[in-house]
C-alpha cells in the first residue's frame, strides 16, 4: 500500500507550518549568517517503481536506498550504489539534464555526502529552496521529514543529527502529477522534476532570529512597523532593529515565545519604486545573532479603479513569464537567470512582471527589488483543482503561507495571486475565498488578485466572475485574435465590469514561431502575432478601468500540450522572445506602446 507523506513530520517542530504564521519560520537573510551551499553534482538513481522505498507488496521498507548501504563482504546482496550511479546537477531539473529523462515523471533518488564540524552551542538547519513535487529527506539513514509542493522552501533542523564528517544526505523526489494535487493533472508547462533550487546549510547560535518583517505602516507611511521572532531561549532578550545609516531604528523586548512587534517613526525614508529601486540595509540583532536584509519601503493600494504606488496612480506595464532558463533549458535557478529575464522585461519597457503560475525562486524577487520591477506572485491553483477536497485546500493554503513567508519583505512584490483560470462553481468560490482571507490575514500590506475568465457576450467582454467581489484587483485572461477570432476582429470589442475595481489583463497574446513569416492572416507567423498585439493594445486604450496588463508571455517555454511539428515542437510559442533569445516583431510593438504610455 502506497504511503501518504507523513503529515506529522511535515509540520515538524522546527517549521510548524500547520498553524498560523505566528508559528516557526526560517528566514534566509542576505547577510549576517554562516551559510554553506550543498549545490553541485549529486549521485542519482532513477526509480520508476519506487523500489528504493517500497517492497514487493508496496509496503514501505526499512532497508531502502535512504540507508545508502554498501557490501560489507563479497557475499552481501546490495542492488544499488549511489557512488557508482549517474550524476545530476543540483539545483536543476532532471528532465533537461539527460535526454532519456525529458518526459520522465516519477521518483529519482539524490545522494551526496558532506562534512560539517558544528561547534558546541551552535545550531544547524538544512534549507531546500524547492523540490518538485513530493520530497522526503534522510540524514545518515534517519528520516528528516518531507514536503509537498514544487515551488516553495522547506527546512529541517539537523543540529543533533549531523556528524563532523561523512554525512549521507538522501532525498527521494517524485514529480508524479496528482488529481488532488496543487497543481493538479493538467498544466500548460513542463513538469520539471528534481531538486530545482539551492540547498543550503545555515548555522546559527542557540537562540537566533528565525524571522522578521518590516514595512511602511499603510495607515501612516511616516512610520515603519514589523515583527521579529526569536527561536531558542528568548526569555529576557532585547532585539535591536536598524535601517541602514539613517539613524532610524528601535529596540524591543520579545515575549516568552520569542515574538515581538515594533513601530517607529521614519518619515524621510526614500520610497522604493521602479524608477528608483532604493533599498536599505536592515539589520536585526539579538542574543549575539544578526540577520541582515536589503529592503525597500513603499506602499501599494487601490483607489476605485486605480492602483496607487506610494500614493500615486501607476499603470502596470507588464509581461508574464515562466521560471525557465533564459538561454539554456529547463528551470531557471541562478541569480544571473533572474537578471537576464528581468532585463529583457525592462528592455520591453515593463515596470511589472507576472511570475506564472507558481512562486519563482528567491533570486527572482530579490533581483526585482534591485532592478525596480513590481511583481505579481502566484500559487499554482490552476484550472480544475479538487475544490471540495480539504487536503487539497490545505496544500494550496500552505503554498500560499510559504510564498508569503518567504517574500513578504520584498518591496517588488505588490500582488499576491491565489490562482489562474479556475472554472466557476460555488465550491471553487468558497475555496478561493478562504485563500484570499488567509492571504489578507498573513499580509494586509499588499493587494490580492487572481487571473479570472471573462464572459464573452457578442463583442462585449464582461468582468462578472463572483470571485471579483473578493479581490482587490481583477485579473482577467483573454485571447481575442488567437483562441477567438482573428487579429482584425479585436478592435470591435469593448469591456464592461460589475466591479469598481482596477483591471489587470493578466494574459493576452498569440503564437508565432521565430523567423516564420507571412501576412497578418497567417497563423504562427510573426506578422500575425504582431497584428494581434497592435489591435489588442488599441482595444485596451478604450478600457476605462484598465490599470495594467501582463502579456502572455516573455519567452517561449516547454509544454507537453504543444506537439505541432516544426512549429511548436513541445514549446508554447506565445513568447515575444524565442527560447534561444531571439526577439519577435511583437516585442517591438509592445515595447513602443509601453515606452509611450504614461
Ligand atoms: C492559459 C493559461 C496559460 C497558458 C495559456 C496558453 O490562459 O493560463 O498557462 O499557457 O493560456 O494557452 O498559451
Amino acid at each position: 500500500m502506497r504511503r501518504a507523506l507523513p503529515t506529522v513530520i511535515l509540520l515538524c517542530a522546527v517549521c510548524g507550518w500547520g498553524g498560523t504564521l505566528q508559528g516557526q519560520s526560517l528566514l534566509i537573510p542576505t547577510g549576517g549568517r554562516a551559510i554553506t551551499s550543498l549545490n553541485g553534482s549529486w549521485n542519482s538513481i532513477v526509480d520508476p517503481y519506487e523500489n528504493g522505498y517500497y517492497d514487493y507488496r508496496y509496503e514501505p521498507k526499512a532497508d531502502g536506498y535512504f540507508q545508502n548501504r554498501h557490501q560489507s563482504d563479497p557475499s552481501d546482496l546490495v542492488e544499488y550504489d549511489f557512488e557508482r550511479s549517474e550524476k545530476l546537477a543540483v539545483p536543476g531539473d532532471w528532465n533537461t539534464q539527460r535526454r532519456e529523462l525529458l518526459f520522465y515523471e516519477g521518483t529519482v533518488w539524490y545522494h551526496r555526502q558532506f562534512d560539517y564540524d558544528l561547534p558546541a552551542g551552535r545550531r544547524l538547519f538544512l534549507w531546500v529552496g524547492a523540490a518538485n513535487y513530493e520530497a522526503l529527506g534522510w540524514l545518515n539513514g534517519e528520516e528528516l521529514g518531507g514536503h509537498v509542493g514544487g515551488f516553495t522552501p522547506f527546512w529541517f533542523e539537523i543540529t543533533d543529527r549531523v556528524s563532523p564528517a561523512g554525512n549521507d544526505l538522501v532525498f527521494k523526489v517524485d514529480n508524479q502529477r496528482k488529481r488532488d494535487g496543487v497543481p493538479t493533472l493538467n498544466t500548460d508547462w513542463w513538469n520539471y522534476g528534481g531538486l530545482t533550487r539551492d540547498i543550503l546549510l545555515m548555522e546559527v547560535p542557540e537562540t537566533f532570529i528565525s524571522d522578521f518583517t518590516i514595512r511602511l505602516d499603510p495607515d501612516d507611511p511616516d512610520y515603519v512597523l514589523g515583527e521579529v521572532r526569536l527561536d531558542g531561549d528568548p526569555g529576557g532578550q532585547e532585539v535591536e532593529v536598524t535601517i541602514g545609516d539613517t539613524g532610524y531604528g528601535t529596540t524591543l523586548p520579545v515575549d516568552a515565545d520569542g515574538s515581538g512587534a515594533f513601530r517607529f517613526p521614519a518619515a524621510d525614508l526614500e520610497r522604493w519604486s521602479p524608477d528608483d529601486p532604493r533599498l536599505y540595509e536592515v539589520r536585526v540583532t539579538a542574543a549575539g545573532d544578526t540577520a541582515m536584509d536589503r529592503i525597500g519601503f513603499r506602499t501599494v493600494e487601490v483607489r476605485g479603479e486605480e492602483i496607487l504606488l506610494n500614493g500615486q496612480p501607476v499603470f502596470l506595464k507588464g509581461v508574464s513569464m515562466h521560471e525557465v532558463s533564459p538561454l539554456g533549458d529547463g528551470r531557471a535557478f541562478r541569480p544571473e537567470d533572474a537578471r537576464t529575464l528581468l532585463q529583457w522585461a525592462k528592455d520591453l519597457g515593463c515596470n511589472f512582471v507576472r511570475l506564472a503560475h507558481y512562486p519563482h525562486n528567491r533570486h527572482m524577487t530579490r533581483m526585482a527589488d534591485e532592478m525596480g520591477l513590481m511583481i505579481w506572485s502566484e500559487i499554482p491553483v490552476y484550472w480544475t483543482i479538487l475544490w471540495e477536497n480539504e487536503s487539497t485546500y490545505e496544500l494550496a493554503e500552505r503554498q500560499l503561507q510559504e510564498m508569503i513567508q518567504r517574500d513578504r519583505n520584498r518591496a517588488s512584490v505588490v500582488i499576491w495571486s491565489v490562482g489562474n483560470e479556475t472554472p466557476r462553481s460555488p465550491e471553487r468560490l468558497a475555496f478561493m475565498t478562504r485563500l484570499i482571507g488567509e492571504a489578507r490575514r498573513l499580509d494586509s500590506s499588499r493587494l490580492v488578485s487572481a487571473a479570472t475568465e471573462v464572459t464573452y457576450e457578442g463583442n462585449t467582454l464582461r468582468l462578472d466572475d463572483p470571485l471579483g467581489r473578493e479581490l482587490d484587483v481583477i485579473g482577467a485572461n483573454e485571447y481575442l485574435g488567437w483562441y477567438l477570432g482573428g487579429p482584425e476582429d479585436i478592435p470591435d470589442h469593448s469591456w464592461t465590469s460589475e466591479f469598481e475595481k482596477p483591471l489587470v489583463i493578466s494574459e493576452f497574446g498569440a503564437g508565432a514561431r521565430y523567423d516564420l513569416h507571412g501576412d497578418e492572416g497567417t497563423r504562427w507567423s510573426e506578422e500575425y502575432q504582431a497584428a494581434v498585439y497592435r489591435n489588442q493594445l488599441r482595444m485596451m486604450d478604450g478600457i476605462p478601468f484598465l490599470a495594467g496588463t501582463t502579456a502572455w508571455i516573455l519567452v517561449d517555454f516547454r509544454s507537453p500540450r504543444r506537439p505541432l511539428p516544426n512549429v511548436q515542437d513541445f514549446y508554447n510559442r506565445k513568447g515575444l522572445i524565442s527560447e534561444r533569445g531571439y526577439r519577435k516583431q511583437a516585442f517591438g510593438v509592445l515595447r513602443e506602446y509601453y515606452l509611450n504610455r504614461k
